[in-house]
């Protein structure tokens, strides 16, 4: 099967969360299964920098946007990839300094409509062949509002490929005035309720739902979550009403990357067989890198670990808030590493300076430090208040961090609570995301990493658990066919 993979983010290309590591291992494992797997992305300033070799393959006039671009098709190598990927080259729309979606001030580029639907027009050209001679889509597979006029572009072709549009998250809708549609010169025939009009605006995500052949999401109960007024961000109602082409697959992880028997980020290696002294050490590691001396109290006290984007979506406001309490209730440390929101940088510093020998954090955006904390740490920070799916769990799953998560979307499907006796047991629940809750949850990780015995039991149910792609890939090629 032909399959045109399309994301506005591709590790390690380009990212900034989840969608990333997930549209560059998803389509390997696809193409592990046999299948001819292109993706593609925007030809952004990073990307065209990092990749090795570029082939011009095509070009296109679009009829659409303000200034109807010439924009190129380019075929590109890099060394992280077995395959060619493409890249939809327009300089004028992605070739500058800085993050995918917004600029260095932190707000969202001023054009981003104009950005994606260009991105999502020439998708849709090359998808039927019009193109690249020899090439044609059996499948196209759109992710995210980005590409969320990819299915709607389609609609317009009689031969098309079938239509895949995966939520990775909700929240995030695409929306953009009436003024901007007709500035765009978007087709009059979706402006319409049963289109891509919402409310007055448009909303790119909703054509994405609206006119693909199949939505899919990143868990079994965020499919679920979405269909109600409290996760579904508006769009629940069309959702529900379209249950029959709705369905949720588990993302995997890339267990050769995250993996802490041969982690290249990794000072020490460990694996379930043998998971001390090696994870000790890289708790020592990491420590180090915060203090001077680390003292043999520091490493018998329990370490908290947090990666994340700092949005109120991962709880980051109810850490802040328990972290002093636990500070003068056990002896838990903490190691904060994340980007995002100024507010909460600037929150996590205080706590810093506020306790500079237990509060530990990294501000800023590292892949090497991420791999450390997962490693380093002993209890994985999760308390998020929706998760579509979440990657952090299950990376901390797999190197014996337990996390405590809460109980929602793919934490849902993927943590199972400590307490409930059960042999599958790999981490901590909470029933909802508020600080006494959160509190309470981290007492009992505390009092459980005193049993030496039992939390290695713990560990070792999590680090054994599947979450290779290969079921998941499997699933989505059901999908396609
Ligand atoms: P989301 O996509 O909602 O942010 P996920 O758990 O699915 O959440 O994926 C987050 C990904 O982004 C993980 O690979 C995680 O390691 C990475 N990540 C998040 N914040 C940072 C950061 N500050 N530095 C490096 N990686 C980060
Ligand atoms: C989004 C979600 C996250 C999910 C990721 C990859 O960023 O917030 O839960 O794991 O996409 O699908």
């Amino acid at each position: 099967m032909n399959v045109l993979f399309a994301s506005s983010e591709v590790w390690p290309l380009v990212k900034t969360g989840g969608l990333g590591d997930v549209a560059y291992s998803l389509p390997k494992a696809l193409q592990a299964l046999g299948q001819d797997v292109k993706i593609i992305l925007p030809a952004y300033r990073e990307v065209l920098e990092s990749c090795d070799g570029l082939k011009i393959l095509g070009w296109m006039d679009s009829p659409y946007g303000y200034q109807t671009p010439t924009i190129r098709l380019l075929e590109a190598t890099h060394p992280q990839f077995d395959q060619p990927f493409w890249l939809v080259d327009c300089q004028s729309l992605y070739d500058r300094v800085g993050n995918p979606y917004v600029n260095e001030e932190g707000y969202d580029w001023f054009d981003n409509a104009e950005r994606f639907m260009q991105f999502s027009w020439a998708v849709s050209q090359i998808a039927t062949g019009q193109v690249v001679d020899d090439w044609r889509a059996d499948v196209v597979h759109a992710n995210d509002w980005q590409c969320g006029l990819i299915p709607a572009f389609l609609d317009h072709h009689h031969h098309r490929p079938k239509r895949v549009f995966t939520i990775h998250n909700l929240a995030f809708g695409g929306h953009f005035s009436k003024e901007i549609y007709q500035s765009l010169k978007l087709p009059d025939t979706w402006w319409s309720p049963e289109g891509a009009e919402f409310y007055g605006g448009f909303s790119m995500l909703k054509a994405g739902l609206i006119y693909s052949d199949a939505i899919t999401t990143v868990s079994p109960t965020y499919a679920k979550e979405i269909c109600t007024s409290a996760f579904g961000y508006g769009m629940d109602g069309i959702l529900s009403s379209r249950s029959y082409k709705l369905s949720g697959i588990l993302n995997g992880i890339d267990e050769k990357i995250w993996d802490p028997s041969s982690d290249s980020y990794l000072p020490h290696h460990y694996s379930v067989d043998a998971i001390e002294p090696g994870k000790l050490d890289n708790k020592r590691a990491l420590l180090s890198e915060h203090i001077d001396t680390v003292s043999d109290a520091a490493l018998e006290a329990p370490l908290f670990g947090m990666v994340s984007r700092l949005t109120e979506q991962k709880g980051i406001d109810i850490i802040t808030k328990a972290i002093p309490a636990m500070m003068m209730q056990t002896n838990a440390n903490f190691v904060l590493m994340g980007s995002g929101s100024s507010h909460y940088e600037a929150v996590i510093q205080d706590l810093r300076n506020q306790y500079p020998d237990r509060v530990f954090c990294y501000l800023g955006y590292s892949e090497k430090m991420a791999h450390m904390v997962e490693a380093g740490s002993d209890i994985f920070l999760m308390p998020s208040r929706y998760e579509p799916c979440g990657l952090n769990q299950m990376y901390s799953l797999r190197y014996g961090t337990l996390p405590i998560v809460t109980n929602t979307g793919g934490l849902a499907d993927t943590v199972v609570d400590a307490s409930d006796g059960n042999s599958e047991a790999n981490g901590f629940v909470m029933n909802s995301s508020d600080v006494n809750t959160l509190l309470d949850t981290m007492h009992r990780a505390v009092d459980a990493f005193k049993d030496k015995l039992g939390w290695k039991t713990l560990q070792q149910t999590a680090m054994n658990k599947d979450f290779s792609w290969k079921v998941s890939a499997e699933q989505y090629l059901e999908l396609y066919k």
